[in-house]
């Protein structure tokens, strides 16, 4: 219960963050304004700043105000990775976050534009935690944490999970080539989150590869538990339509694996996440830290 408050308390910090972070909304170009906040601010869960807040933190960072840029920065590029996901060219979907999909709401080709402005804005946005570097030492980790920003949704990331994903639409998947797909399209942001947060705080490189990986394993437990939810989930809670992946004729984890199998393997990859962090031996107390319980709940999810 104390878990879910404090959850709930740091979910409206990032809120109130990223309110703070959006553009001025002045100029001929307001439509984009609003699709940008339209679907930045339609409440998603937040899981991707909550992780490099409390990765941050797990390495000793004390200084928030060094990670918030990123924060914002990685909410607004998995944003526009939903709203392009969402697109009739790729998913299909009509809704998300419990809204109207973006395209449905602004037209196909304000969102694709949108989608653009949330990617590019992000860097913009993420480029102000040089202002809050009080030292050379942290000026050069946040140029570290820019350069995982910048390469971890791309083509050998997020974007290269979403190519495969799309041209095996419709098809049968390997069982290799499955997982190979949500360790890029979802795992790939998780692994940033955790390591900018390491980053920040100033890990040692044995230590960011660590973050990685348990993100990795958070990251394969995330989306199956995601395909899971697309079958048993309800839409009211998950504020997007569950069957989708049938409708497109998508091989998912549990297409493959079925139900329990599934369920079985997004407690194992959580745990193996949950082993990771708990061996971490310059870490005080890891496993009282909020990283290791959010990691926990996330197994439990239905949302
Ligand atoms: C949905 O991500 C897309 C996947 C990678 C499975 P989330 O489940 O984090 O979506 P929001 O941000 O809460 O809307
Ligand atoms: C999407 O996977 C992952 C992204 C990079 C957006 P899905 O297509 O399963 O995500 P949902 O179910 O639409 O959120
Ligand atoms: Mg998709
Ligand atoms: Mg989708
Ligand atoms: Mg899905």
């Amino acid at each position: 219960m104390q878990f879910e408050q404090e959850l709930k308390e740091k979910t409206a910090e990032v809120e109130a963050l990223l309110e703070r972070m959006l553009p001025e909304e002045e100029g001929l170009q307001k439509t984009i304004f609003s699709a940008m906040r339209y679907s930045l601010m339609a409440g998603g869960k937040r899981i991707r700043p909550l992780l490099i807040a409390e990765t941050y933190r797990f390495f000793g960072g004390t200084d928030i105000a060094l990670a918030e840029p990123f924060m914002a920065a990685i909410e607004m590029i998995h944003t526009y990775s939903l709203i392009h996901d969402d697109l009739p060219a790729l998913d299909n979907d009509d809704y998300r976050r419990g809204r109207l999909t973006s395209h449905k709401v602004y037209g196909e080709a304000m969102a694709i534009l949108a989608g653009d402005a949330l990617l590019n804005y992000a860097f913009e946005t993420a480029a102000r935690a040089m202002d809050h570097a009080r030292d050379d030492a942290e000026l050069l980790n946040v140029m570290k944490a820019f350069r995982i920003l910048s390469t971890k949704p791309g083509i050998n990331g997020m974007i290269g999970g979403q190519v495969v994903d799309v041209e095996l639409t419709g098809k049968p998947i390997p069982e290799k080539t499955l997982r190979f797909i949500f360790e890029l399209k979802t795992g790939a942001l998780i692994e940033a989150a955790m390591m900018i947060g390491a980053q920040l705080a100033g890990a040692s490189e044995e230590q960011i590869a660590a973050a990685e990986k348990a993100a990795g394993d958070i990251g394969m437990a995330f989306q199956i538990q995601d395909d899971v939810l697309d079958v048993i989930g309800n839409e009211a809670l998950l504020g997007k339509p569950i069957h989708s992946d049938e409708k497109n004729e998508k091989t998912t984890w549990v297409t493959v694996y079925g139900l329990e199998q599934a369920r079985k393997d997004v407690s194992e990859y959580s745990q193996e996440a949950m082993d990771i962090l708990s061996g971490m031996q310059e870490v005080t107390e890891p496993k009282a830290s909020f990283l290791y319980h959010f990691v926990e709940y996330l197994i439990h999810r239905n949302k």
